[in-house]
């Protein structure tokens, strides 16, 4: 899809174009770990299916790293994204076609690890030895301040269970469904009624039937 004209992304076009990234970047080495870029997102995505998650967390632990490939993503969406980093930059390309709760998880799943390292007393002895070292590259655990910020958040519950699923898919040799099994479930999450796309096609559609007499 190198010839791909980025201004035509579409609520119709945009799993295909999530599906070429996987199938082109996701051999990718995942920096530190002993899986692949594709593999860590599919074992979160699988995880998920296995807990009985709804569609949206699903689609969100399958997406949550896709910001480690922003520059796949049309011009206007590096420029927004080009100098957060990639939990920031990969909640930004999403954004336009998923819900909010699948942009939450996918924007919030650095900050999350954060949280849960000065919440949970349990959980840093669970990371894996990459992601203890980023943690201070990420500013270490949360203060007591933004632990408070941070744990208002309506969605913090599903926040928090995709970064947990996050910190589990990173199992070398495991066996999971390819990207084209969660195809059509990221195509209902995309087409259904909390997507940004269709809410705006659904007040355009209200608006013109509240102007007719
Ligand atoms: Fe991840």
């Amino acid at each position: 899809m190198a010839d791909q004209d980025f201004s035509t992304l579409t609520n119709d076009n945009i799993v295909a174009f999530i599906g070429d990234i996987f199938k082109r970047r996701g051999a990718d080495s995942y920096l530190g770990e002993e899986v692949t870029m594709s593999e860590h997102m599919l074992q979160g995505a699988q995880l998920a299916e296995e807990a009985g998650a709804s569609d949206a967390i699903i689609a969100a632990a399958l997406l949550h790293d896709i910001g480690h490939y922003t520059n796949e993503f049309p011009e206007d969406a590096l420029a927004q994204g080009i100098d957060n980093h990639h939990d920031e930059a990969g909640a930004r390309v999403l954004e336009k076609f998923f819900p909010g709760i699948v942009t939450d998880c996918v924007r919030h799943h650095v900050a999350a690890k954060r949280y849960l390292c000065a919440t949970d007393p349990d959980y840093f002895g669970r990371l894996s030895p990459a992601s203890v070292h980023t943690l201070g590259l990420q500013g270490g655990p949360m203060s007591a301040e933004e632990v408070a910020v941070f744990g208002a958040n309506p969605n913090l519950e599903a926040i928090l269970q995709v970064r947990i699923w996050d910190d589990q898919g990173k199992v070398a040799g495991k066996v999971t469904p390819d990207f084209d099994y969660y195809a059509p479930l990221l195509q209902r999450v995309v087409d259904g009624p909390e997507s940004p796309l269709s809410r705006r096609t659904r007040s355009n559609g209200q608006e013109m039937l509240e102007t007719k007499p």
